[in-house]
């Protein structure tokens, strides 16, 4: 989803002081071989968190050589009964492999019609750029997968948070009204997410 680059690569430069949309390139004499290589996925993420479950990025946040190249990815580590839950990445769409373990996988339409598929190791899935998805560990143990996206940073706006957990907070007003509960229900889950 992103633009095609116009050059062989853009290492980018996370610390210049201006940026338009997206980062500039350092200058190509300054990039080395350190540039291109990423280490960061090779750790398990630290799932003791309310869902079970942790996402690691290698976007061109963490991993400055994807500047411009319109692609990263994710390692998921999910405990067991772990969920990724219901999020959506603006701007990319996302395949994924499973490594480890047994996921649901999930995702629902702008139409509202939902699709989903248990997938054990080496099976692979799709999400549609902009909707709604999750992955839950359905399987007897923990869980593993990583995932892909045609952006170098797709961004990922998760539900739960995005409308109980912001800042400011989302008035009571409009969260009562949407899921038709009563305040101590939204605040219920709001305490749950430390807020
Ligand atoms: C999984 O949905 C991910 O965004 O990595
Ligand atoms: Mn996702």
């Amino acid at each position: 989803a992103d633009p095609d680059p116009l050059q062989d690569f853009c290492v980018a430069d996370l610390s210049a002081s201006e940026a338009v949309n997206g980062f500039p390139c350092k200058p190509v004499s300054k990039a080395t071989s350190d540039d291109f290589f990423f280490d960061g996925l090779s750790k398990k993420g630290n799932t003791s968190n309310v869902f079970g479950a942790k996402v690691t990025s290698a976007n061109v946040l963490t991993f400055p050589g994807l500047n411009t190249l319109g692609l990263s990815m994710n390692r998921v580590d999910f405990a067991r009964g772990g969920l990724n839950p219901p999020h959506w990445h603006p701007r990319a769409s996302e395949s994924g492999v499973v490594i480890k373990g047994k996921l649901l996988v999930g995702f629902v339409t702008t139409r509202n019609v939902y699709y989903s598929k248990v997938l054990s190791a080496g099976q692979m899935f799709v999400i549609p750029r902009g909707l709604v998805h999750f992955q839950l560990n359905v399987g007897e143990g923990k869980a593993l997968a990583f995932t892909a996206f045609n952006s170098h940073l797709p961004g990922s706006a998760v539900l739960p948070l995005n409308l109980f957990a912001s800042t400011p907070l989302v008035p009571d007003q409009v969260l009562t009204k949407a899921f038709q509960v009563d305040e101590d229900v939204i605040n219920g889950i709001r305490s749950k997410f430390g807020v």
